[in-house]
């Protein structure tokens, strides 16, 4: 695992979009894992500032969704549909068809799962997946006690889960108590693995997902098992970082470093 720390929100929401738009520079139809919440607004902003100054095209673009609150409709400001069109999809060239996101509201949701799954492996897989993480150490929806194979399933939310989001709703009662979500077993499968987290509220997760044990009880751990996974953090969710001097020693070489780094 890679752990790059910037100073700022800023600078680790661009390096990150740098990171993506490599991507697309050296494989312009690549399958993106896309992820919603605060975290990766920054990079969102900064691919659409990519896209309309300097060309960045993703006409042959695939994407993924990572997750979707069972109930609420595409239209509904909380679903992670609306929040998808609105800060990033309607600013850049995604074709409308390539862009997948599991359904809050089928009627059959493990026939859904089981097609979303395959929809991936169809496409090629994801290439690049991008990931969020939540305080108690959760990736997409995989609550504490996810496997780490799990598959796109229904998943009941954690409490300390409903409570985070809740501000973004009128009450907390408003709050999904469901949603789909890929399981770990799927986000693992990813070639590439980008994980963001900012703010001094994520720094026990990073620092649990980073240098703690691989458990099902920080879902996020499991990216210690995956061989292409790189974390950007700004300074205060680095906080909890025993390692932190020599994440920073190493960025300090990573000019003169031999290219495989
Ligand atoms: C939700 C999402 C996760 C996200 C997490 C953190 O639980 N399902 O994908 O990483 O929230 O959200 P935020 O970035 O707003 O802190």
């Amino acid at each position: 695992m890679e752990v790059i720390i910037k100073e700022t929100y800023e600078a680790m929401s661009r390096a990150a979009a740098h990171e993506v738009a490599r991507l697309l520079n050296t494989k312009p139809n690549a399958v993106l894992g896309m992820a919603t919440g605060s975290t990766p607004l920054g990079l969102y902003q900064e691919l659409v500032r990519l896209h309309r100054e300097e060309g960045l095209d993703f006409s042959q673009v695939t994407t993924f969704n990572l997750d979707e609150y069972v109930g609420l409709q595409p239209d509904h400001p909380q679903s992670y549909h609306y929040f998808m069109h609105e800060n990033f999809f309607k600013h850049v060239n995604v074709p409308q068809q390539n862009i997948y996101i599991p359904s809050g509201n089928t009627s059959n949701y493990r026939a859904f799962c089981g097609w979303y799954e395959q929809r991936i492996e169809e496409c090629g897989g994801i290439d690049l997946q991008i990931l969020g993480i939540g305080s108690d150490g959760h990736v997409a929806f995989n609550e504490p006690g996810s496997s780490l194979t799990s598959r796109t399933r229904l998943k009941t939310l954690a409490k300390q889960t409903i409570d985070d989001n809740a501000r973004f709703f009128d009450k907390a009662e408003d709050v999904p108590i469901y949603a789909i979500t890929m399981g770990v077993g799927t986000i693992l499968e990813a070639r590439e693995l980008i994980l963001l987290a900012n703010g001094d509220n994520k720094a026990w997760a990073v620092g649990a997902a980073i240098e703690g044990p691989v458990t099902g009880m920080v879902t996020a751990s499991a990216l210690q098992m995956h061989p292409y996974a790189k974390v950007y953090l700004d300074s205060p969710s680095a906080t909890q970082l025993k390692m932190r001097d020599y994440y920073d020693w190493i960025e300090e070489h990573r000019p003169g470093a031999p290219q495989s780094l």
